[in-house]
């Protein structure tokens, strides 16, 4: 079963999360995971969806603008060119993969793959919402899909030197280079624009989706947003503490982060409460859409029950299979669900704000054949819609999507990815 990774590969996976420095893996699922590596189920769907491996661009142009990943090499992206009725139409996918946290991590990351382009894969198949397939993708396959290489280890909002370790947080300032640069090989002239990404990267949609309309001045492009995995809660842990916040906490201060936060939130917030969605939500004027697991996986390891907040252990098996959680442990995980509804409830009311919170233990879904589409992997449904079908009809005004989940285990459509 693709949808269930092995247990060996889902530990390690929560061992990186939980040593805070998951550089090596996908931004995604261990399903997604096993896609992009072209494990046995991904090549049979990559074969009938016919996704071709996308190359890279190096931007060597922007290291003259200090737009550099962490060990001082240029930026990237890999683009697929639009065609057709897409030609003047764009999709740009910010790269998720965690974030680091403290000079030993940022070390790690730096000589990776999220952190130097010396060390990227060259070519990366675009899947999902990303795809070429018009089967696989109806509303978006012919348009110009661009993914933003991650590199910086703070969600694209970073703007700092650390002399001590020789590492550069220039997030903001490539964000800033890539963007202009697109805009110059034509997505100035763009009449419909779609900023995406997924966990750190979903994140940083959220972060720069006022920023990237703010790049289209005139008013005539549509531009919006979706966020996938990216609501990440300022939640209690199974400790009474929150690690999530003290990581985030070690982020903002580490990478300069506060001056590209939301001035209307630091105004009236400290700024680690203002790099969580939460509080920032609200007040984005650019219609957005949060793609949500309301049992967010990587939440469940890296918030809810990291191991330093569960020393007895007592989460452990809980945390990489679901049927294991105990009664007080599934209620647990029901309320941190109910605080994500609640954390979107004056963000739903704007109408040109999209929702899809679904009741999976799943985390990113718009990448995945299997979780983005109907067909030909079949993507979780509420109200019998699926996710390709619910980001459409937003994005083109075909119907208002506000879809949110009944409790877990009512919804028999989901990829539990534990
Ligand atoms: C998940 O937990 C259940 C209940 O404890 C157990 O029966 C099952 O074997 C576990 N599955 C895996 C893959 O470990």
């Amino acid at each position: 079963m693709r949808n269930r990774p092995s247990l060996p590969a889902l530990i390690a996976l929560a061992i990186l999360v939980d040593s805070y420095c998951w550089v090596a893996t996908s931004a995604a699922s261990p399903a997604v995971e096993d896609e992009l590596r072209g494990g046995a189920g991904g090549r049979t769907m990559r074969r009938r969806a016919a996704s071709v491996m996308v190359p890279i661009t190096i931007l060597k142009s922007a290291v003259s603008d200090g737009a550099v990943c962490m060990d001082g090499t240029p930026p990237a992206y890999n683009l697929d060119p639009g065609s057709g009725a897409g030609s003047k139409s764009w999709i740009v996918n910010l790269e998720g993969g965690a974030w680091c946290n403290s000079a030993k991590t940022c070390q790690l990351t730096k000589s990776s793959g999220r952190g130097s382009s010396d060390h990227m894969d060259k070519e990366i198949p675009f899947t999902g919402i990303m795809s070429s397939s018009s089967a696989v993708n109806p509303d978006f396959y012919n348009w110009n899909r661009v993914k933003i290489r991650y590199c910086d280890g703070g969600s694209f909002a970073g703007e700092a030197y650390d002399k001590d370790t020789g590492i550069y947080f220039r997030g903001q300032r490539i964000w800033n280079a890539v963007i202009r640069h697109l805009l110059s090989i034509g997505m100035a002239s763009a009449d419909q624009v779609l900023l995406t990404g997924c966990s750190s990267g979903g994140l940083a949609v959220i972060l720069h989706c006022d920023q990237l309309r703010a790049f289209f001045p005139s008013g005539t492009a549509v531009v919006k947003c979706i966020s996938d995995g990216g609501l990440y809660l300022d939640a209690v842990d199974v400790s009474g503490g929150r690690s999530l916040r003290s990581y985030f906490g070690d982020i903002v201060a580490m990478q300069g982060i506060a001056q590209n936060l939301p001035p209307a939130c630091t105004a009236r917030l400290d700024a680690t409460s203002c790099f969580f969605p939460q509080n920032i939500i609200d007040g984005i004027k650019t219609p957005l859409f949060l793609l949500n697991a309301a049992y967010d996986f990587i939440q469940i390891v890296l918030s809810l029950a990291p191991d330093r907040a569960d020393p007895s252990g007592a989460w452990r098996a809980c945390k990489s299979n679901r049927t294991a959680c105990s009664a007080s442990q599934m209620s647990f995980l029901q309320d941190f669900r109910d605080q994500m509804v609640a954390s979107v409830k004056g963000f739903s009311s704007s109408r040109g704000n999209g929702l899809f919170i679904s009741s999976c233990f799943a985390h990113c879904q718009s990448e995945q054949l299997g979780t983005w589409n109907t067909k030909p992997g079949g993507s979780p449904t509420i109200q019998n819609k699926g996710i390709a079908k619910s980001v459409g009809d937003w994005y083109f005004d075909r119907a208002e999507v506000k879809a949110i989940d009944c409790r877990y285990p009512c919804d028999n459509t989901c990829h539990h990815i534990i």
